[in-house]
């Protein structure tokens, strides 16, 4: 049986739909998501070969160190226990600390014990997000779930850069490339979601651009919400739409069903 490890909640991740939009993807040919986030198709499917963007560089890195030291990595976890006053002291030594195995222990740990698992900042780049602790009691994972993460992420291809520039070095020929960017909004509360680096309007716009130029020799599937910023853009390509549950921001009582829309452009 297929190992499917699990370390990290993303916002947006995939895990409620996959059956919706999985028949779109294919997994035996070269696999790329350049939005990857918790990469919840990759590790669902295991494909053999596989690149995996994403702009978050402190994610990436995460991804990084645990594939390498998913001992080290999973021993600073386990160290710090969960507490709110120890949440907050953690989450200011992740702020402070630069790229290392131990600062992936802290993002891991910030991931599981933040409010809903989102990943938001300041403007600074600081990641801002409060205990969420008191919303259930979570067990912390073993040793042995951060070893399974690492053999799984062993052939996949990392990279922390925006799409265009992902893709366009990359230069991918007969693969599956599945983007599923952030939502663009205009509320300001929800900024940060992802970073300081939020999706906007004109990346939407880029991201068509981008997708046609490859679609010649490439299958695109793209899914984002159902509004008219992408249905306008996207509409002939668009096969679909399913429904997913969202958390609005990360607030609390803000859950919604919405749309999805699923565009395929080349294949
Ligand atoms: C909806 S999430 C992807 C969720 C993912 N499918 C999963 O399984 O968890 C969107 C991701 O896009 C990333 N992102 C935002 N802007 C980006 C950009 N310009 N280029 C690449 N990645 C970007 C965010 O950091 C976030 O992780």
């Amino acid at each position: 049986m297929k190992t499917k490890p699990k370390l990290l909640k993303w916002a947006g991740s995939k895990s409620q739909v996959s059956d919706r939009i999985s028949p779109y993807l294919s997994f035996d040919q070269v696999y790329i998501e350049p939005f990857c986030g918790s990469a919840f198709f990759f590790f669902d499917n295991s494909p053999s070969v596989s690149y995996l963007n994403d702009l978050n560089s402190d994610l990436i890195s995460f991804f990084t160190h645990t594939r390498e030291l998913p001992d080290e990595v999973w021993s600073y976890y386990d160290a710090i226990p969960v507490e709110e006053d120890a949440f907050y002291d953690a989450r200011a030594k992740y702020n402070e600390l630069s790229d290392c195995p131990e600062k992936a222990g802290h993002f891991v740990y910030l991931n599981h014990f933040c409010f809903n698992g989102l990943y938001r900042t300041n403007k600074a780049g600081q990641f801002n997000t409060p205990y969420g602790g008191r919303q259930k009691p979570k067990k912390k994972l073993s040793k042995n779930d951060f070893r399974q993460f690492s053999q799984a992420l062993k052939p996949a291809h990392l990279t922390s850069k925006d799409f265009e520039d992902f893709l366009d070095q990359l230069k991918p020929d007969n693969a599956c490339i599945y983007m599923d960017p952030p939502y663009f909004t205009n509320d300001e509360r929800v900024f940060g979601e992802y970073g300081p680096n939020t999706f906007k309007n004109k990346d939407l716009e880029r991201l068509f651009e981008v997708s046609l130029r490859l679609a010649s020799r490439n299958k695109i599937v793209v899914s984002y919400k159902n509004c008219s910023e992408f249905s306008d853009i996207f509409q002939e390509y668009i096969v679909g739409d399913i429904s997913v549950t969202r958390n609005v921001g990360g607030f609390a009582g803000r859950r919604k069903s919405e749309k999805e829309l699923v565009a395929v452009l080349g294949g």
